[in-house]
């Protein structure tokens, strides 16, 4: 009993003396001073008080939370800061918030249309600051509260989108900076025309579009989904469109912030290491880009390009839509529609739906009553249900064109969307398909005709041989691999490169000379003259030549031949009309040309080129020496690896016996290679890397300089990125063709790869799913060589920096 009573003395004394120093309120007759106390939520989650952001000496009112001050979710004069520390913040009779300066002018204040008998400003547990009558909290009878004046943060419980009513647009904008919280050019809002969707806007202009509601998430936001940190929903009557999300527990704080680049971020507090963990950040991938495939196209990550048409429809502008890779024109259909009841709709799957912003609504029509509203329509392009929970309901017609829809890999992520087409076009496309399936059925009969077919065959041989064998006779013969690999004659190479003459040299490759040349049915073709130091037999050769010839990938240069003659060792690859890399990225004027996508798409290109050699080849084919020069483009800017499969062939061990020289070249060389001559899949792993940081910066690893510091490449990469500001390290030619959070996340992976230590490198195949993907990527380390040039491990002096970089540089080792 005696316990009980000193427990409530106990907290009763606590609690008067928190309320002597915190207060969650204040009255006409209080205010809060800069410099004096803030005001602090009754749970001491939140504060309200003066703060500068950064390195800034303006002055604004904010509130943050408790447990990290420099996270400020809400400004109150965010267009009109103090310049000094005498700003005072009151509440009227009346029951206005006002912001004082030094001579009781008024810099900000908050407004209302009704006026109550006892105002109170009180911060709530939610970090909502509201005027209310001191005695009524219904939340209705609010005279003002901020959160119905957003800035860049969503907090738990805040609405998102509109009062239909009164006309409030509830939505986030951006900073301007780090240090001026004034509203800056980005917004997340919901577009009310047609069926309300969700919006990522540039100014007035949509950036990306999260879309639609489908009763689960936004369509184009399969991200979102039921977790153990929040519960969400979209709210969507006469009264009210918002979007909003709750805490399952109040004590894990989860905010959504759109940053000063206009990128929306969630992140979670972690208690453990008290600081903000990246939960979730937005568009990352190319296809988020709104309308990048204009209209009547599919965006599609996971193909190369990215955009293509739907079928029964052709690309408008064929031209720049094959060699350009300018989508924006869109597609137009094959065949017109009738509209007399002569159309019909091609059921397509797994998509993000188009803009809804000219669309129609209506959510309690069956699919079938949406199909026929659509068909009596002249106007009406698709139609599909607006709820898919319980197998779907509702009814969203689309009006024109259909705009900004990507395709999903995982079904669970994409809607289904009937396309509204021709009768005469659907029975073509169903012909088309009816085809496509009696071949693939042909296919399956003939090859299991065939597999019989051969198991006969090597029945027989296997017993021919066994017979051969009895009788003492090995000989097998290498004709038939010799016809998988045309052998060119001496005297046709010849011919074809003006007799190796110098004006058709392209480059000193990697293990000779290359040159151009036409065959004489017109192809055109490049000729690598090998060195003539192989020490291999002829038959070895030719078995190396032809497994290369066998490894074969969209991302490689292909092999057309080789030939072996009179002391000649040459090998007849494809020409790349648009010559390599390092041609475009190293030149001021050639970079240009390279906007972002076409460098992303380089970058994805060559990693796939190289899972491949690494993975899922037959060979397991280690490059050793992948770089800028090595990395050939084709019509369309595909990446194409050339130089693959020769380390191991013509290059000798790692460290070639007779010559003590290492193959590879300065740059881009991994340490484990370059100092103890170990190579692995790791040390191609690094070159990427390298390959990558050089691709977004423009600049060269090997001879970098930097008027401040005497780091190469990497170091200055790994520089910046602690420094918090990896986007200095982008190519300003590549200008604003790009979006924040992918360059992030291609320095991010460049970085992965060109970690000190082979182990903490990521494998191909991550690397692959990295850069395709939203994945949170793990934290680099410091990156190996991250001083100009490895010399200093040889030779103790440090390495000048000589630009010039000819291909397969090699350098000597003690
Ligand atoms: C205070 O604010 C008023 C009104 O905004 C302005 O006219 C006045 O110049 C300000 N005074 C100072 C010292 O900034
Ligand atoms: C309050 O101010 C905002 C912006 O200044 C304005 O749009 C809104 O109509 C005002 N509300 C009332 C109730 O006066
Ligand atoms: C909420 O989280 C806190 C801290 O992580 C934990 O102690 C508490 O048990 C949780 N409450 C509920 C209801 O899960
Ligand atoms: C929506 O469809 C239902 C059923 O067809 C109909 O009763 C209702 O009037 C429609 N609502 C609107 C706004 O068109
Ligand atoms: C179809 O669109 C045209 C042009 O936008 C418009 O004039 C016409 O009224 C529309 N027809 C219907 C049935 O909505």
């Amino acid at each position: 009993m005696d316990a009980i009573t000193h427990l409530f003395v106990y907290s009763i004394f606590f609690s008067l003396f928190r309320i002597s120093i915190t207060q969650n309120s204040i009255t006409p007759s209080q205010s809060i001073r800069d410099g004096g106390t803030t005001l602090v939520s009754a749970d001491g989650s939140f504060q309200l008080g003066f703060f500068s952001p950064g390195n800034s000496n303006s002055r604004y009112v904010g509130i943050w939370y408790t447990v990290s001050s420099e996270t400020v979710v809400w400004v109150a004069n965010r267009e009109a800061s103090l310049s000094d520390h005498s700003g005072v913040l009151k509440v009227t009779d009346g029951g206005i918030l006002v912001l004082l300066n030094s001579t009781s002018g008024v810099v900000w204040s908050s407004n209302t249309s009704r006026t109550v008998e006892n105002p109170v400003a009180q911060l709530l547990d939610t970090g909502n600051l509201v005027l209310k009558d001191r005695n009524d909290d219904d939340p209705e009878k609010f005279l003002w509260q901020s959160f119905d004046y957003p800035c860049d943060t969503l907090l738990p419980e805040m609405k998102l989108g509109w009062n239909l009513v009164t006309g409030l647009e509830r939505f986030l904008s951006s900073w301007k900076s780090t240090e001026d919280p004034a509203q800056g050019e980005y917004s997340v809002r919901i577009d009310l025309r047609g069926y309300p969707q969700s919006v990522s806007m540039e100014g007035d202009s949509i950036k990306t579009r999260p879309g639609s509601w489908n009763g689960l998430r936004f369509t184009g936001y399969p991200q979102l989904r039921p977790n153990p940190v929040f519960e969400y929903e979209f709210v969507l009557n006469e009264k009210e469109v918002y979007y909003e999300y709750k805490l399952h527990n109040t004590s894990v704080f989860s905010r959504l912030r759109v940053n000063p680049s206009g990128v929306p971020q969630r992140f979670n507090w972690v208690d453990r290491t008290q600081s903000w963990e990246l939960f979730f950040t937005s568009h990352t991938i190319e296809c988020d880009n709104y309308g990048l495939c204009g209209g009547y196209a599919t965006c599609n990550t996971n193909k190369s390009p990215v955009c293509a048409c739907l079928e029964g429809f052709l690309p408008k502008s064929p031209k720049n839509w094959d060699s350009v890779l300018d989508w924006s024109d869109g597609c137009v259909r094959r065949t017109p529609l009738e509209c007399n009841g002569r159309d019909g709709f091609l059921k397509r799957t797994r998509l993000k739906l188009p803009d809804t912003s000219s669309s129609w609504y209506n959510k309690s029509m069956s699919l079938k009553e949406c199909e026929g509203m659509c068909l009596k329509n002249c106007n009406c392009t698709a139609y599909t249900s607006l709820d898919v929970r319980g197998g779907g309901s509702g009814c969203v017609l689309w009006f024109g064109s259909l705009i900004d829809i990507s395709e999903y890999s995982n079904s669970e992520s994409g809607q289904d969307l009937y396309i509204r087409m021709a009768t005469s076009e659907l029975e073509h496309l169903e012909k088309k398909r009816r085809s496509a399936e009696i071949k693939l059925v042909a296919i399956i009969v003939s090859s299991a005709l065939l597999f019989v077919g051969m198991t006969i065959v090597a029945l027989v041989s296997c017993i021919w041989k066994k017979k051969l064998k009895t009788q003492g006779t090995t000989k097998i013969s290498h004709g038939k691999e010799d016809m998988e690999l045309p052998m060119f004659d001496l005297a046709a190479i010849a011919n074809a490169t003006d007799n190796f003459s110098n004006n058709k040299k392209l480059g000193e490759g990697g293990f000779g000379p290359v040159y151009k040349g036409k065959l004489p049915d017109g192809r055109d073709i490049a000729v690598k003259r090998l060195s003539k130091n192989s020490k291999q037999g002829l038959n070895e050769l030719k078995n190396e030549v032809i497994l290369i010839a066998k490894l074969q990938h969209r991302n490689l240069v292909k092999l057309l031949g080789c030939c072996i003659q009179e002391n000649e060792n040459m090998l007849i690859y494809e020409y790349m009309p648009n010559k390599s890399v390092d041609f475009f990225i190293f030149d001021q004027a050639k970079s240009k040309l390279l906007d972002w996508h076409k460098r992303i798409n380089i970058i994805r290109g060559v990693a796939k080129g190289l899972l491949y050699l690494h993975e899922d080849s037959r060979l397991r084919i280690i490059h050793r020496d992948l770089k800028a020069s090595n990395i050939l483009l084709d019509n369309n800017m595909n990446a194409k690896i050339s130089d693959f499969g020769l380390a191991k062939s013509f290059g000798g061990d790692q460290i070639d016996s007779e010559t003590n020289r290492i193959i590879g070249t300065y740059g881009y060389m991994s340490p484990e290679y370059a100092v103890h001559g170990q190579y692995s899949i790791k040390s191609d792993v690094f070159s990427f890397g390298v390959l990558v940081l050089e691709i977004l910066s423009g600049k060269k690893n090997r001879g970098f300089c930097h008027p401040n510091h005497h780091l190469n490449l990497l170091g200055h990469a790994w520089k910046l990125w602690i420094e918090d500001k990896p986007m200095e390290l982008i190519d300003e030619l590549v200008g604003n063709s790009c979006t924040l959070s992918s360059v992030l996340r291609h320095i991010h992976v460049g970085l992965l790869c060109v970690q000190q230590r082979p182990e903490d490198r990521p494998n191909m195949s991550s690397v692959v799913q990295m850069l395709t993907s939203e994945s949170l990527l793990p934290k680099p380390k410091q990156p190996g060589f991250f001083i100009d040039s490895p010399t200093t491990d040889f030779s103790g002096k440090h390495g000048t920096s000589s630009a010039n970089e000819i291909s397969n540089t090699v350098f000597e080792a003690r």
